[in-house]
Parts: C-alpha cells; sequence; structure tokens
C-alpha cells in the first residue's frame, strides 16, 4: 500500500545553548510552517471542490443541451414505428396481390428484386433494429436525465427540499460504469421525508462513497447495498461494501485531506475529506464501520431540516 499522506511537520523542540529570545523566533517560526502547510491544504481542498463544481454545470449543461434532440428523436421513433408498421402491412398486400402477375416480365422483376435486397431478412431484422435503437435512446435519455438531477445546477448551492433516494439513484446512474463490471448494488430503502439539503453536494457525497466501495472490491464479483432510514428527527444513509477494508491503523486517517492508499495517480485522497466537509456544513455526521478482509459501510446521518442540526 502507497502513503503519501504528508503529516505537519513536528514542533521544534528547544535548541539548546540559543538565547531565550531565538528560542521563542525558533518556535514562532515553527509555528508558521505549520499554519502555513494547513493553509495549502485548505486551499487545495477548494479548488478541488471547484473543479468538481464547474465540471458538474458543464455536465448539466451539456446535458441540457442533448435533451431537446434525444427529446424529438424519441418522438420521432413513435412515429417511424407506427409508419413502418403501415409500410409492412402495404408490402403484405403488394404480395399477395403478386399471384395475379404471375408469367408475366413484372413478376420476374418483383421476384429478382426480393431476392437480391432479401426481403425476408429485412422483415424480420428491421423490427429488432428498431427495438434495440429505441432501448439504445431510452438509456441515452436516462444518462441525460440522471446528469441533470445529479448536478441540480437550476438550484444548486440553495438549500432545497429534496428527496435523498432521487440523489441516490441518479449518483448510481452517473457512476454506474465504474460499479457494474465489479458489483451487484442492492437497494434496501426505508421509506424517508424531503430532506432540506444542497443536493447536488450530498450527490458528490454519495459518488465519493459508492466510488470508494466500488474500487473497494478486488475479488471477482461484489456487492454494494444502499440502506436508508430514519432515527428520531434525522435521517440516515448507508453504503456497505463487502470489499478489503480498511486496516486499523488507518481507519483514522481516511478523512485527512490527501490521505489514499491507492497507487500515485490513482486517488487524491479528497474524496473523504471533501465528503466529511459536505456533511458538517449539513451539520451532519459520517461514520465509518470497517473489518478488514470483509468490507465497510459507511453511514451520513442529517437533521431533516437544515435549522435543526445549527
Ligand atoms: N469503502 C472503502 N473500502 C476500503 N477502503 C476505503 C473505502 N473508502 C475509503 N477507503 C480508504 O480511504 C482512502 C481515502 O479515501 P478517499 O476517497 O478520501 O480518497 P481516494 O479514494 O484514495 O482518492 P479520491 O477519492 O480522491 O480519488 C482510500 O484510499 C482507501 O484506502
Ligand atoms: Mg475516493
Amino acid at each position: 500500500m502507497t502513503d503519501v499522506f504528508t503529516p505537519a511537520p513536528e514542533p521544534a523542540g528547544l535548541v539548546p545553548g540559543l538565547p531565550g529570545q531565538a528560542q521563542e523566533l525558533l518556535q514562532a517560526n515553527d509555528a508558521l510552517r505549520q499554519i502555513n502547510a494547513r493553509l495549502s491544504q485548505a486551499q487545495e481542498k477548494l479548488i478541488q471542490s471547484e473543479r468538481l463544481a464547474s465540471i458538474g454545470q458543464l455536465a448539466a449543461g451539456v446535458a441540457h443541451e442533448i435533451n431537446n434532440p434525444i427529446g424529438f428523436i424519441f418522438s420521432n421513433f413513435g412515429t417511424l414505428e407506427k409508419y413502418l408498421g403501415d409500410l409492412f402491412r402495404m408490402l403484405q398486400a403488394y404480395e399477395e396481390a403478386e399471384a395475379a402477375l404471375a408469367g408475366t416480365p413484372a413478376a420476374a422483376k418483383l421476384q429478382g428484386l426480393r431476392e437480391a435486397i432479401e426481403l425476408d431478412f429485412l422483415k424480420e431484422d428491421i423490427p429488432t433494429l428498431m427495438r434495440e435503437s429505441k432501448d439504445g435512446i431510452t438509456r441515452v435519455r436516462a444518462i441525460v436525465q440522471n446528469l441533470k438531477d445529479f448536478s441540480r445546477v437550476d438550484n444548486s448551492q440553495e438549500w432545497v427540499m429534496a428527496d435523498l433516494h432521487q440523489g441516490l439513484n441518479s449518483t448510481l446512474g452517473i457512476v454506474n460504469n465504474e460499479i457494474k463490471y465489479r458489483a451487484d448494488v442492492v437497494k434496501e430503502y426505508g421509506s424517508l421525508p424531503e430532506v432540506e439539503c444542497l443536493p447536488s453536494e450530498l450527490n458528490q457525497v454519495f459518488m465519493n462513497l459508492l466510488v470508494n466501495a466500488a474500487h473497494a472490491i478486488q475479488k471477482e464479483r461484489g456487492r454494494i447495498t444502499l440502506r436508508t432510514g430514519t432515527q428520531a428527527d434525522k435521517v440516515w444513509v448507508e453504503i456497505e461494501d463487502d470489499g478489503t477494508g480498511i486496516a486499523k491503523e488507518n481507519l483514522g486517517r481516511i478523512f485527512d485531506p490527501f490521505f489514499t492508499t491507492k497507487p500515485v495517480g490513482k486517488g487524491t485522497g479528497l474524496g473523504l475529506s471533501l465528503s466529511y466537509g459536505i456533511v458538517q456544513k449539513h451539520a451532519g455526521q459520517i461514520e465509518v464501520t470497517s473489518e478488514p478482509g470483509a468490507g465497510t459501510r459507511f453511514r451520513v446521518t442529517l437533521p431533516v431540516r437544515h435549522a435543526q442540526g445549527t
């Protein structure tokens, strides 16, 4: 495991032989260095969250633009299917009338053409092509909808009442690519009231937790379980995986900025620290339970109303 976490420098001890004032200066200098290190970590974190926000906006913009053409392709498709049905019926009638032409040059021409274009094959294949294309368009439409829901750009940065299940589902749609080859997703949703929150930010939290869960699954195929429920006037969301688990000695550091066990270039180690910040902003809690070799469970608890927790 690679651990690129860089702890703040240890405070300098007293250096024997230096006059009192110099000692004080050394200590002050050291304190400054520590503050400086923390500041630049905070700055990195801000840059990262800005970057995520602008990617979200870009995605929502693109999704919005794609939405219209997909809309008319979808509706034209329905019409096209109906027209094709009519054409096939017409063709059937022509074929039936063909018997009357038997022995004429017109019949021979029709026969030749039918074989050249493989009419029987076309009649079978066209409905299949239409069905598959419709599936494809339906999927693109769902992806676009997920992108729009995920970034909620229209009202981002505003506290609104939102359905967390919708947020979880659209986020799942976004990260499905990371998950589908590694794990089955099991949803054990309870019934949740709408929660006053910053939906696009909470979606970032769900995304980080889901991607981490998928990355933790190293075996052939694993399972990621999403649970939700309420407890007193709070709601909770759990994301559990049956992956590698987290080593005891790392458990206390996973929320630190830049703590990652992933290879250089793979993880920035900011996912959980950003998520922690977002949950704190919501006056909530994020807890982790993990058993090395068995799996990990993250639980995010949030107050239903923003004002309650503050
Ligand atoms: N579900 C999990 N199972 C096992 N280990 C985890 C899990 N979630 C987090 N971790 C550990 O916590 C570390 C920090 O997670 P974090 O999301 O902050 O950063 P990252 O995933 O390494 O990188 P990034 O999210 O920035 O791409 C991970 O490198 C991993 O070691
Ligand atoms: Mg991560």
